[in-house]
């Protein structure tokens, strides 16, 4: 099997460098092209990833992938795009926006940034949860008058929200949800979030992201009618704040639901999730899509981060909630570079591969 060429934009962020591991050796898709901004253009990846002292950063951790090391960035212009099957996109998001309308007028465009996810004819895809909203693209193909389309993944805050409260959704009829946020440095970029600023201390505020949160959840978890996503009826309350730990958001998160619910209905239902996931045998899907503890010392980003290649969810604490007539609370944890964005665009393309869309 040929496989598919595509290029990774944005490749020297903390995303960008994710896309590269997840797709080292990847049996379906080769990367053959690179780029990021006219700092990085012309320079090897290597020399590209310095950082301010000239020191290599790679956020990823173990060994830089060899076929990555002397391959030259380029231009975003420079890209040729006859010779690419798609493009993931890690750009910082405001330059994304027309980067990525000039690349979907020729390319299908799997995208980590926040730049298209609003529009009405724009999909926001967690591959296991709303598959069947890829079905926008086509029609967002024909209104755009493009060759490809932008399919975005939510903000990596979302993802492990959206993942949990599906099934409670589905079967118990989720209406209300507070969650609070305890989220990784890494999930504010390379250059997001100062170490002054952040050892031996948590910042109480991230800019738009509760916004984020909340609109991206009721889209995700709506239900697409006549060539139109009508958005979940669940009211959302959310607190964002960045902690001192490298890689991996934990939410605390409390569900008003319709039916009652229990700890034991919670283990029954994700259990059952689990043995019917869309996504199950893909290449980057992990082996449990929901892990759920009993244990309450779980979840710890330490241990969870890379359990299932950090592609599973992890759900603890899970405790009926007495404020409310029926609902749970419980904390979750997601990797934020893993399921979160990089790795996740991965099991999304090969979601879309598999369905015939790229
Ligand atoms: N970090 C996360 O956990 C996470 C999770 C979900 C989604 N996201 C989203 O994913 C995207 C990438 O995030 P990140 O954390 O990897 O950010 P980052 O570390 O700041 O990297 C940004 C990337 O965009 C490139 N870029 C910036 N301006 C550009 C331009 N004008 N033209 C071309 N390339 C340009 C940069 O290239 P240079 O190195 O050359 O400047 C770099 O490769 C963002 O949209 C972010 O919101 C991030």
């Amino acid at each position: 099997m040929e496989k598919k060429k595509v290029a990774i934009i944005g490749v020297t962020g903390a995303v960008g460098q994710e896309f590269v591991q997840s797709l080292e050796n990847h049996p379906w898709f080769k990367v053959t092209q690179i780029a990021a901004s006219e700092r990085s253009a012309g320079k090897d990846y290597l020399d590209a990833i310095k950082d301010a002292s000239g020191i290599v950063a790679w956020d990823v951790g173990g060994e830089i992938p060899e076929y990555i090391k002397s391959m030259t960035v380029k231009k975003i212009d420079d890209l040729d795009v006859s010779q690419l099957d798609f493009i993931f996109s890690a750009v910082e998001s405001v330059a994304a926006r027309d980067i990525e309308t000039k690349m979907a007028a020729n390319l299908p465009v799997i995208s980590t940034s926040s730049a298209y996810r609003y529009e009405e004819d724009v999909p926001i895809l967690i591959p296991g949860v709303n598959d069947e909203q890829a079905e926008l693209l086509e029609i967002q193909k024909k209104n755009r008058n493009w060759k490809g389309w932008v399919a975005p993944l939510p903000n990596c805050t979302t993802t492990g929200l959206a993942i949990t409260l599906k099934p409670l959704l589905e079967k118990y009829g989720a209406k209300r949800v507070m969650m609070t946020s305890m989220q990784a440095i890494s999930g504010g970029g390379k250059s997001g979030v100062s170490a002054m600023g952040i050892t031996d201390n948590i910042l109480p505020y991230i800019p738009k992201e509760e916004g984020k949160v909340r609109t991206e959840t009721r889209k995700i978890l709506g239900k697409l009618k006549d060539g139109k996503i009508e958005d979940a009826d669940i009211r959302i309350s959310c607190t964002c704040t960045r902690v001192p730990v490298i890689d991996g958001h934990t939410e605390s998160v409390f569900v008003e639901t319709s039916d009652e619910i229990d700890p034991s209905k919670a283990k029954e239902l994700y259990k059952s999730y689990n043995e019917n996931i869309s996504v199950e045998g893909l290449p980057s899907a992990p082996k449990k899509y929901y892990a759920f503890h009993e244990d309450p010392t779980r979840p710890q980003p330490r241990m969870e981060r890379s359990v299932g290649g950090g592609m599973t969810t992890t759900i603890g604490r899970v405790e009926k909630e007495e404020l409310f007539e029926n609902g749970l609370k419980y904390m979750l944890f997601s990797h934020n570079k893993k399921m979160g964005s990089a790795k996740g665009a991965v099991l999304l393309a090969e979601m879309l591969y598999k369905k015939g869309k790229i």
